[in-house]
């Protein structure tokens, strides 16, 4: 959100890949739609496309989010349609190092000139079972370690203004198969700003 006062809102063009429910795309719509602005959010699962279109409704801003059920690992980003790309907790979902290489190219070729791009993931996941004290690597996609995944977003980024780079650790704690674990992994967030033609 606080990205977003970066760029002139006028007409501004969002794109929330992978946007679940909408807990970044409502806001966003929200604080843009006075501007004639719009987001396009687009998510894997049809379930969670209903759910935001449900809470489109609820939060009133019909006239400012467009929704898409679509895969991020092959979705197709027009070049230069977007002021401002927000992927959050989606790209350790891909499948391999080189779909999100792959993904994070498209953003880059979709941002406009001083757009932003805002990438937040998870890295180095591990599944804690408090009852056996047994932790094991977390079952997701792509549980790449942090260093690598500054790494690879420091040299995809390379020409642009680096805004934010952080990692913090984080636990979550999840009901998984009747039992309650601990979500364990590093906070990554990583946001660059597109400067001159670069
Ligand atoms: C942890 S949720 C985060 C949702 C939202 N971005 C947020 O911050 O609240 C992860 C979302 O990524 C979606 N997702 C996972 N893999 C995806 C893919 N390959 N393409 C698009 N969405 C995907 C899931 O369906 C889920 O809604």
């Amino acid at each position: 959100m606080d990205l977003l006062e970066r760029l002139n809102l006028e007409k501004v063009s969002v794109l929330d890949l992978g946007c679940g429910v909408g807990r970044n795309s409502i806001p966003i719509a929200q604080r843009i739609q006075e501007f004639g602005g719009t987001v396009h959010a687009v998510d894997l699962l049809p379930v969670a496309i209903d759910k935001l279109s449900a809470y489109i409704g609820e939060y009133n801003v019909q006239g400012a989010i467009t929704v898409e059920a679509a895969d991020a690992e092959y979705y197709g980003i027009a070049s230069e349609a977007y002021d401002y790309i927000v992927v959050c907790s989606c790209l350790e979902h891909v499948s391999n190092v080189q779909a999100f290489r792959a993904v994070v190219e498209r953003m880059i070729r979709g941002t406009q000139r001083n757009g932003i791009n805002c990438v937040l993931i998870n890295t180095e996941v591990k599944e804690y079972d408090p009852e056996s004290g047994v932790e094991q690597d977390g079952l997701i996609e792509l549980n790449l370690p942090t260093g690598e995944a500054l790494r690879l977003l420091r040299e995809l980024y390379a020409g642009w203004e680096i805004l934010i780079e952080k990692h913090v650790p984080q636990t979550v704690h999840e009901h998984k198969q009747g039992k309650q674990i601990e979500f364990r992994g590093v906070w990554v967030t990583f946001a660059a700003q597109r400067k001159g033609a670069g």
